[in-house]
């Protein structure tokens, strides 16, 4: 049987942005930590580390932050930045304060750019964001591109085509697929992540990208009823449908 594995309270508390480790001791200490319905004031104790520990451990009154292995669903706002140390609005700011101190720390899964909103990852499993970006995997991600001129009915061939090479690139494109929904609108399905690939895919055919928005990665959509600045945690059952 796998052994689970435990930590020491204050190594865990202070890894998830709680405090230093004697901030956590001292709050321990003054019956801020719950765990099982009884005080834990000795922060030196071991415990399980699950994914349930949660539901059964409070720290001064509220349920304890999901513990490492997280990944969060966005909806990223127009105007913010995938970037941990530019200036202005940057996505982590969306998420709790605390979760800025976290180790391991909370990366997006590749980035959209800031004028790009929609369906965006993040997470502090390396493995599975290595996983999700891997060309090897081939994750579709499904754009909806609102564009300044007409299609001219070309576009999907050569996109599909495999051949188109983009300015200042050394190598041409994997197919991409095309579905025109209208003169102006379109889903555009890449699997490759090439710095504002949307963006000049469609300037390669003489258009423009007005608005762009990511609405799905592999088979995870980003649900209708999510607003721009929303996010939830996933489950593995809704992670495991992006590499579907
Ligand atoms: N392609 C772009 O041009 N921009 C994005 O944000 C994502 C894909």
């Amino acid at each position: 049987m796998a052994k689970i594995p435990t930590s020491r309270v204050d190594k865990l508390l202070s890894s998830m942005g709680y405090g230093s480790r004697n901030e956590i001791a001292r709050m321990a200490r003054a019956g801020g930590i719950i765990l099982d319905s009884a005080e834990l004031r000795d922060a030196t104790q071991r415990i399980p580390v699950t994914p349930d520990l949660p539901t059964h451990m409070e720290i001064d009154g509220k349920a304890l932050d999901p513990v490492a292995g997280m990944v969060i669903l966005l909806n990223k706002p127009l105007g913010m930045t995938c970037s941990h140390k530019e200036d202005g609005a940057l996505v982590y700011d969306i998420l709790p304060e605390r979760w800025k101190q976290r180790k391991p720390a909370i990366s997006t899964i590749g980035r959209l750019d800031k004028q790009t909103s929609g369906l965006l990852l993040l997470t502090d499993d390396g493995d599975l964001l290595h996983r999700v970006i891997s060309p090897k995997r081939h994750v579709k991600k499904t754009y909806r591109a609102k564009l300044a001129r007409p299609l001219d009915g070309t576009e999907g061939d050569l996109f599909a085509s495999g051949h188109l090479m983009l300015e200042r690139d050394n190598k041409p494109l994997a197919p991409a697929e095309l579905d025109v929904v209208s003169e102006t609108e379109a889903l555009l399905s890449v699997t490759e992540g090439r710095y504002h690939q949307v963006r000049r895919m469609f300037a390669a055919t003489g258009n423009h990208v007005e608005e762009l928005h990511r609405e799905r990665l592999g088979d995870l959509s980003l649900p209708d009823d999510m607003l721009p600045g929303q996010w939830k945690l996933l489950t593995e059952e809704e992670t495991a449908l992006i590499f579907q």
